[in-house]
């Protein structure tokens, strides 16, 4: 598939079949978390594969009570480690080379026939205890991951002229 091919028909989905992931689908989207570039390919993050059945329903209580999460067989909890961090910019380092790596996971997803939906809203504490996560780690993101059963419509987006501009910032 075309990198842009799964750029273009990736969404969000929210209802999941039951099947399991095969391992080596979940082995492969890891993969292209691990290989995604990082800052001084500092590599400062930590994937959490949860499929534990109780453990699904406590992070979807966790994420403010999305309860179709736990549906999902697999939910992976992105961490940033190293947290201290921070660029020249300013930017920390942890959040953006874990949002990439999550990036990865999804598009690769997306090519293997699997769903997706990203997850910022989450009780970070609720998630950091339930998976004993130690204190300063964060958790950046949750990702759902599960053969869809549903066809998510595509959400609008803004058109270019509104989100670019040439040479100065109009
Ligand atoms: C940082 C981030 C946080 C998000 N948090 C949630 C969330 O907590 N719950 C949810 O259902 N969707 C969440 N989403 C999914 C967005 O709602 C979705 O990406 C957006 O509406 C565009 O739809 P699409 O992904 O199908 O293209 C999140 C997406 C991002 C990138």
């Amino acid at each position: 598939m075309e990198v842009f091919t799964a750029i273009q028909g990736r969404r969000s989905i929210r209802k999941y079949e039951s099947t399991p992931v095969e391992e080596e689908k979940l082995s492969k989207v890891l993969e292209a978390a691990r290989l995604a570039p990082s800052a001084s390919n500092l590599q400062n993050w930590k994937f959490i594969v949860v499929r534990d059945e109780n453990n699904r329903f406590k992070l979807a209580e966790a994420a403010g009570g999305q309860s179709w999460v736990a549906q999902a067989p697999v939910v992976i909890v992105a961490c940033g480690t190293e947290t201290d961090k921070v660029m020249l910019s300013g930017q920390h380092r942890y959040n953006i080379n874990v949002s990439i790596a999550v990036t990865h996971i999804i598009l690769e997803a997306y090519e293997l026939g699997l769903g997706t939906c990203w997850l910022g809203m989450f009780e970070e504490d609720k998630v950091k205890k339930l998976l004993n996560i130690p204190e300063d780690v964060r958790v950046v993101a949750i990702t759902t991951l599960g053969y869809p059963s549903e066809d998510a419509l595509p959400r609008p987006r803004k058109s270019l002229g509104e989100i670019v501009s040439f040479e100065k910032y109009i």
